[in-house]
């Protein structure tokens, strides 16, 4: 069966850039070290643009490099118009910026508004303000249940397990959807979406093309903060996957898209296509297109391409969803497989040669469907998830919780050399705030650079071919799905006579790929069959038909 889904025709402007851009998420304290206190900053960010450049991805985001006691990696924001000495500066972002923007590279950073650090000036005044005070107002205190109010004042739990409670020295309970130490915002409160619209425009005056949103879902809790009514019984991040029960009264709730109709405007009266990008977590994929449009975002991640299991239903099925809700709001669709919250795709795959090899077939994929791209840094060479950090060196607040750490795909990245980490920092420096694992040494950018096959040649053919292929580009005709065997994914995106196939090979066996044309670019070696050619198991192939 031939089916077709026609995504918006729009006219491309510059300022349309982010429908089809590739975005690299930088995990900025993971990526490059420039002065060898074992943790990324902003100068190794500047340091590694050309590398950016050279691979071929169009913009960068960067997770939180603002003054924080970084208990959650920077998502606990203590000063949102600062850099953290760990980082940099104002400066080193200034000129950092400049420099990717003389490269051809756009910058989003993340924007942290659902909660503060408990070190912000503004917690600090209302813990010592006391109960009932304005300066406790902007976030959500309560009074506890109980005679004595010694429980807290409803049912839920946080995102990192435990209650999204914690009560105070004088009695009063504040929350926090996700560690203690970063309470949640009240965004009923006009001084907070007044600071945060302020907050909005410093960073688009540095020069900022757009932010990612977290916990895009989250600013809004329903009015009278009513019980969940069930308990997780695991960990509250879990809490997201159990949706299906019904909307939580902390997530989705309608009046949070006021919140982005008034950000909108802002975003439109700087030039150059601002953008914003929400982290969100809807109940429906209807429910998480209303994110997007022209009065509200520019995208929303599409998670559900990441969770999609390795069978060629599962992937078809989300496509066809994500594609139909973008045919209907008129914004391309946003693709992403790794993210620092999530293991490595190459893990989620089963790790080992079979893992690295599905990972490599769905990045051949993502890179061919209409829409903008997402990459985790690292993922172009590969890397695995590290299973086996040692408990002590594990960051992530939501391991002491829940016992579950996010640290194994946060590991800084192997640039080159034969000791670890593998030129993370300067020469000779050995620190690295995570240890990188020993094969790791055969997978940094210098061991693979120019070896036919790597997977980071692999990345850097695919980014071209994106880039310069007609059926490829934004104005490209839709996707129209190819009859195939099952458990094989096979379609093609046109411009005018020219037609490009993306076959991936989920089924359990080799299959002929004849009648699409010359292969452009594999994600494994493909073999001869009489006069034919094939597709080995776990693998994609982009095909040309002039
Ligand atoms: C989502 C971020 O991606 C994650 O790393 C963080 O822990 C939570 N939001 C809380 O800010």
């Amino acid at each position: 069966m031939i089916s077709t889904a026609t995504p918006p025709q729009t006219t491309t402007t510059d300022d349309d850039w982010w429908r089809s851009a590739v975005v690299y998420q930088v995990y900025v304290r993971s990526f490059a070290d420039s002065d060898g206190d074992g943790t990324g900053d902003l100068q190794g960010i500047r340091q590694r643009l050309p590398y950016l450049r050279d691979l071929g991805v169009d913009a960068l985001w960067l997770t939180p490099f603002y003054t924080s006691p970084m208990i959650d990696g920077g998502y606990d924001v203590a000063d949102y118009r600062d850099v953290d000495p760990m980082f940099g500066t104002l400066a080193d972002f200034d000129a950092m910026i400049t420099d990717a923007h003389a490269h051809g590279l756009r910058i989003i950073v993340d924007l942290v508004p659902n909660h503060t650090s408990s070190a912000h000036h503004w917690f600090t005044a209302a813990l010592a303000a006391g109960p009932g005070s304005p300066e406790r107002a902007r976030y959500l205190f309560a009074d506890g249940q109980g005679t004595h109010g010694e429980l807290p004042p409803n049912d839920w739990e946080s995102i990192f397990g435990g209650p999204a409670w914690t009560r105070t020295a004088d009695g009063q309970w504040y929350l926090h959807l996700f560690d203690s130490s970063q309470p949640d915002l009240n965004w009923r409160h006009p001084e907070v979406r007044s600071e945060f619209e302020d907050v909005l425009r410093f960073w688009l005056d540095r020069g900022v093309d757009g932010f990612r949103v977290d916990v895009a879902h989250g600013m809004i809790k329903a009015e009278g903060l009513p019980d969940v009514g069930f308990s997780t019984m695991t960990t509250g991040q879990r809490q997201v996957e159990l949706l299906g029960k019904g909307r939580l009264p902390y997530f989705d709730q309608d009046e949070v898209h006021e919140i982005y109709r008034a950000w909108r405007p802002i975003l439109d009266s700087y030039p150059g296509g601002r953008m914003a990008v929400a982290e969100a977590w809807a109940e429906t994929p209807q429910r998480l297109a209303r994110y997007i449009g022209p009065d509200e975002l520019h995208q929303a991640f599409s998670f559900d391409f990441l969770d999609a299991t390795w069978s060629a239903d599962s992937f078809r099925k989300v496509i066809d969803t994500a594609l139909a809700e973008a045919t209907v709001v008129g914004a391309p669709t946003t693709w992403v497989l790794s993210n620092h919250d999530k293991q490595r795709h190459v893990t989620r795959y089963g790790d080992g040669v079979e893992g690295l090899r599905r990972a490599r077939a769905a990045s051949l994929l993502m890179l061919a469907l209409p829409g903008c791209a997402y990459l985790y840094q690292g993922e172009e060479l590969g890397l695995p998830e590290v299973l086996d950090l040692p408990d002590e060196l594990r960051q992530d607040p939501a391991f002491l919780r829940t016992g579950e750490s996010r640290d194994g795909c946060r590991v800084p990245i192997p640039w080159d050399g034969e000791l670890a980490p593998y030129g993370f920092g300067p020469a000779g420096s050995e620190l690295s705030w995570l240890p990188a694992p020993a094969l790791w040494r055969a997978l940094s950018v210098t061991a693979q650079t120019g070896v036919p096959g790597s997977t980071l040649e692999l990345y850097r053919t695919a980014l071209r071919i994106r880039h310069v292929h007609p059926a490829l580009a934004l104005d490209a005709d839709g996707v129209t799905w190819q009859e195939s065997e099952p458990g094989v994914l096979a379609f093609s995106r046109s411009a005018g006579a020219t037609v490009l196939t993306c076959v991936v090979n989920m089924s359990g066996a080799p299959v002929l790929i004849d009648g699409y044309g010359q292969p452009l670019v594999a994600s494994d070696e493909l073999t001869e069959q009489g006069s034919g050619r094939l597709l080995p198991i776990d693998a994609a192939v982009w095909l040309e038909r002039r």
